[in-house]
């Protein structure tokens, strides 16, 4: 059984590298980001504050496996509002068991912001992906502009880094590397070479 951690800032590339490897190591595959995105929908819809800790929290222990399918959850408001949620102590402590109990049947890969430092500690890979802020926001601009939503790049930039400073400067699970995550940086890199890459070190450790 092999847990592989992967975790760094928003749009650095995280998804297309663990969906790849889950593929090909055969693993099962968890986007936690998703389970705040569908909590911050979740209050949005029904008229709540997303920075409301009652609201908030409600949403993350009523979240269901439908909540979590929906397409529409990658919109810049909800990516802001997920970052809101998630900065909540206790939406984190509502979404940790379903976290862990994933990864420990079978093992698997989870992508997220504190997987390495909080959900498992004891991965036996923790990669922690990043790139600069603007290779991220093209990347973003241009799987947005596939959505058919056009926004421009001093936009995505702008949120892109806030969510960056959220995320990072939060007292709960802040947005840090595990003492022992190997770092991808993919500024340089585009996803053949960044997936190349994580397998080699994924199977030196593993
Ligand atoms: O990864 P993604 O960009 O979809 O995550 C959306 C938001 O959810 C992040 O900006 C972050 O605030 C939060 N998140 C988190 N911990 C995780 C995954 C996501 O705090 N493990």
């Amino acid at each position: 059984m092999i847990i592989i951690a992967i975790d760094g800032p928003a749009a650095a590339g995280k998804g297309t590298l663990a969906k790849r490897l889950a593929k090909t190591l055969k693993l099962p595959y968890l986007d936690t980001g998703l389970l705040y995105r569908a909590t911050a929908k979740r209050v949005l819809e029904s008229g709540g504050d997303p920075t409301d800790p009652l609201a908030a929290t409600a949403a993350a222990w009523e979240l269901s496996e439908t909540d979590t399918a929906r397409k529409d959850l990658r919109d810049a408001s909800t990516s802001m509002a997920a970052s809101q949620v998630a900065s909540i102590p206790a939406v984190r402590e509502a979404l940790l068991a379903y976290q862990r109990s994933y990864g420990s049947a079978n093992g698997a890969i989870l992508d997220g912001r504190d997987i390495g430092t909080v959900i498992f500690p004891q991965a036996d890979v923790k990669l922690f992906v990043t790139a600069s802020v603007e290779a991220r926001a093209k990347r973003r601009q241009l799987e947005l502009d596939g959505k058919g939503q056009h926004l421009t790049l001093a936009e995505v930039i702008a949120d892109v880094a806030a969510r960056d400073e959220a995320d990072r400067t939060r007292a709960t699970a802040p947005l840090i590397p595990a003492e022992d995550a190997i770092l991808i940086d993919t500024t340089n890199l585009n996803a053949d070479e960044a997936f190349a890459h994580a397998l080699a070190i994924v199977k030196e450790k593993a």
